[in-house]
């Protein structure tokens, strides 16, 4: 296999010849954020979106954007063309290379810029039709989860607590309310209607979600973006995963319990029915 081909700091090159300095405030302090960008067959999913989502996480935490977002396009068209397919598409920003460890912003430092594809994993067929087993755990992450950081400790060891018994993710509960899931959002279905935690905080904003809640309105389906406690969750008829690299999957487990039916439920099916026609479109907005 060919090594794939990766951009660092305005250069197209192998991915292996890419070296970052042990000095990266990436490396020391997780100093830095990031995106992933689904690409079907050369067409960004909502690109544009991913990189105004990565300029709010700049501003967040105080790091010049070197590129505008048209660019970034630019960047990640130039990348694709190594790339042919279904891709996912990484990109991390960091603060910099600094002569030393210091806690305190470093001024004047460029930032690092790293981009890499790998081909998208979407769903399997069987994890569409039968649905996906998730745990819940208390989101013990801080307080700026808005921010797409590239530190991940927190949400690397919720995940792992449902990696340990198998499931596909751990869906987080914070004073008695959902959050998230560790690296993708949740939406819950009752009665008829989905219900969406707040655009607040406490959880990552994400590309995928706000799709969802378009889609939804779109298709006269019923969403209300609220709190939503625990018990919701736990009585629902219906629990969806979304993320980019997920698309939009049914939870029919939730601590080894069934959730609703068991099954998929009905809402999950129009919601997938009308996310493959979306993304069918946009496949159809870029040239073989
Ligand atoms: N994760 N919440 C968290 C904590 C996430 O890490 C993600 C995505 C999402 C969904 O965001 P979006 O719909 O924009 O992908 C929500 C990515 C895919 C990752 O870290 O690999």
């Amino acid at each position: 296999m060919t090594t794939p081909i990766a951009h660092f700091n305005g250069q197209l090159m192998p991915l292996d010849q890419v070296f970052i300095s042990p000095l990266d405030r990436g490396f020391i302090f997780g100093d830095g954020v990031y995106e992933v960008i689904p690409v079907y067959e050369g067409a960004m999913l909502r690109g544009r979106e991913h990189f105004e989502r990565l300029q709010r996480s700049m501003d967040e935490i105080r790091l010049d954007n070197p590129h505008t977002v048209d660019e970034w396009m630019g960047l990640v068209d130039k990348l694709l063309k190594h790339h042919p397919g279904n891709q996912s598409v990484y990109i991390q920003v960091t603060r910099g290379v600094p002569p030393k460890r210091d806690h305190v912003l470093p001024k004047g430092l460029r930032p690092t810029v790293f981009m890499m594809c790998y081909p998208l994993a979407s769903p399997s067929k069987e994890q569409v039709e039968s649905g996906v087993a998730c745990i819940t755990a208390r989101d013990f992450r801080w307080e700026k989860c808005h921010i797409k950081s590239t530190s991940l400790l927190g949400n690397v060891l919720a995940r792992q607590l449902s990696a340990d018994v198998g499931a596909t993710e751990t869906i987080m509960l914070r004073d008695g309310f959902l959050t998230e899931a560790a690296a993708s959002n949740v939406f819950v279905v009752k009665d008829s209607v989905v219900l969406a935690p707040p655009r607040d905080n406490l959880i990552l904003l994400g590309i995928t979600y706000d799709l969802l809640v378009q889609l939804a309105a779109e298709g006269a389906v019923r969403l209300e973006v609220r709190p939503v406690a625990e018990a919701e969750v736990r009585g629902a008829d219906e629990v969806w995963l979304t993320s980019s690299t997920k698309e939009v999957l049914a939870v029919t487990t939730l601590d080894g319990k069934p959730v609703g039916s068991g099954k998929p439920g009905p809402l999950f099916r129009r919601m997938h029915a009308l996310f493959q026609e979306h993304k069918a479109r946009i496949r159809g907005t870029v040239a073989a």
